[in-house]
């Protein structure tokens, strides 16, 4: 990590006004923002850490804990909620063995519910990192988490 940061901060002067960028290329850089990595970055823009911590949990854009090979967004924008995205959460929930904002133990995947995605004539859906998927119902939403990305096993179709 410690050659990470170097290598973020040699872009930058260390300079209070720097915090936010620094913050987001050293999350780009390392996937996420560890305690370790805020500490660093409030030593050299020179602002308490208990200013980066803040500022790290007050914006959604920044991730404290390590996140999923893929992120799962289900939609809970109204179309999609009237659509039955909440039976939908439940089954990705269930098959995913997690809460809002978790990642699965093998770190596949980040589930994270957002608000109107503009596709909500597809409603319900979801995206998994830049793909969209609609119409989803609670099996057709696990069919698709359990073959994302892997040649499906046992050749089910
Ligand atoms: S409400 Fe889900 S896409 Fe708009």
């Amino acid at each position: 990590m410690e050659e990470q940061l170097k290598l973020v901060f040699a872009s930058y002067k260390g300079e209070k006004n720097e915090l936010i960028p620094v913050l987001q290329d050293v999350q780009e850089e390392i996937g996420y923002l560890p305690d370790e990595a805020m500490r660093e970055v409030a030593r050299f823009v020179r602002v308490p850490e208990s200013k980066v911590f803040g500022v790290a949990t007050f914006y959604a854009r920044f991730h404290l804990q390590p996140r999923g090979r893929h992120i799962v967004r289900l939609c809970c924008g109204t179309a999609c909620h009237v659509r039955g995205a909440s039976k939908v959460a439940t089954k990705l929930k269930d098959t995913l063995n997690v809460g809002v904002g978790e990642t699965t133990e093998d770190m596949k995947y980040t589930y994270e519910e957002v608000a109107c995605i503009g596709a909500c004539g597809l409603a319900p859906v979801m995206t998994i990192d830049d793909k969209t998927f609609g119409k989803l119902d609670p099996d057709k939403t696990k069919n698709i988490i359990e073959n994302f990305g892997e040649a499906p096993e046992g050749g089910e179709a």
